[in-house]
């Protein structure tokens, strides 16, 4: 009987060990922003019990629940269904995630901090909020169209760590192009929807709502040291007492106001490290 039960605690104990940690998990979630995307905007919301309305150029999506409800959330999900959800964008039936659901950058993110990613769901109270059909303009509602335009744009794969790059500059590379997601909406993209490379976090005309989002690269970011910086990515005031544009300022509540003190000064220092890039013309 005891030999049992000691089996059992063994295997209990292997299993946990096998798990993401879920308490580093939350503060990954936060490093990207996972929760705005699946949160309803009203006050009451339920957090990531999804129905968060995102508007785009391609019409409304709007973001599901990834609490563990076993019929309206992730309930029945595995890991490895998780995993390749935010690899490679696909359900876990086959079909493909619309990049909406920012997976292109996600695809970045390392294999324990999936896991952790994962652990940290399963915790979240659990809601029966229905999952809302996006609505699309025609033919961008058409799922299987992803998958040419995943085939134009989508390259998965880990982030490739430059030999030559301080392990802060690759923590701070991480945090913007992995976790962030900053490029989403701070790269511009072309007429398909897909991120121009060549313009790599180098502003956008017309951001994902048609406002205009700026220009991050050196010289064009603006003349703010990096005092001032720090300070408008924790508090979404600039040096002059502006207040940051509602979208920057979510991702500045949920997101950068978030970070270590470490991790902050990371990102910023990978911002300054990026190449210079003019603005693009109107
Ligand atoms: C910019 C908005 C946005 C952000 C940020 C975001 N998501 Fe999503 N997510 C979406 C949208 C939209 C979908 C639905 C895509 C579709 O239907 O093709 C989605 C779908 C998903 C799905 C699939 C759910 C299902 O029922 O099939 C998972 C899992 C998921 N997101 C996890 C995450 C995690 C984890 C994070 C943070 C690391 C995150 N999301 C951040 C918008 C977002
Ligand atoms: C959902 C879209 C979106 C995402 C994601 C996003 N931003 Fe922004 N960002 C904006 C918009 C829009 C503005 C302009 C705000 C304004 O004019 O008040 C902005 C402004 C900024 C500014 C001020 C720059 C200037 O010259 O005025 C900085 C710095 C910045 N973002 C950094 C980031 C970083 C770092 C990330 C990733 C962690 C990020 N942003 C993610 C939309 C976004």
């Amino acid at each position: 009987m005891r030999r049992v039960a000691l089996v059992m605690l063994l295997a209990a104990a292997q299993g946990a060990s096998a798990q993401g940690d879920a308490k580093r998990g939350a503060y990954l979630a936060k490093a990207a922003g996972c929760l705005g995307c699946h949160t309803e905007t009203k006050q009451e919301a339920m957090p990531y019990a999804g129905g968060r309305a995102l508007k785009t150029p391609f019409g409304t999506f709007y973001g599901p629940n990834l609490t563990p409800h076993p019929s309206a959330g992730l309930g029945r999900w595995s890991e490895a269904d998780f995993v390749r959800a935010l690899r490679l964008g696909l359900r876990p039936d086959g079909a493909h995630y619309f990049p909406a659901f920012p997976y292109p950058s996600f695809a970045r993110i390392s294999d324990a901090d999936l896991r952790d990613l994962w652990a940290y769901l399963r915790t979240l109270p659990s809601s029966a909020r229905p999952n809302q059909a996006h609505e699309l303009r025609f033919p961008f509602g058409w799922r299987f169209l992803v998958a040419g335009w995943k085939w134009l744009f989508f390259s998965p794969g880990a982030l490739i760590a430059e030999p030559k790059r301080s392990p802060s500059l690759d923590r701070g590379a991480y945090l913007v192009e992995a976790l962030g997601h900053c490029g989403e909406c701070h790269t511009a993209r072309n007429f398909l929807g897909g991120p121009k490379r060549e313009r790599q976090l180098a502003g956008a005309a017309k951001g994902p709502d048609g406002d205009r989002v700026p220009n991050l690269t050196p010289t064009k970011l603006k003349k703010w040291n990096d005092g001032e910086l720090k300070s408008f990515l924790q508090t979404g005031l600039t040096p002059d007492g502006d207040v940051a544009a509602e979208t920057m300022g979510e991702v500045i509540r949920n997101t950068t106001a978030e970070l270590t003190p470490n991790d902050l000064a990371a990102l910023i220092a990978y911002l300054r490290a990026l190449p210079a890039i003019a603005d693009e013309p109107n």
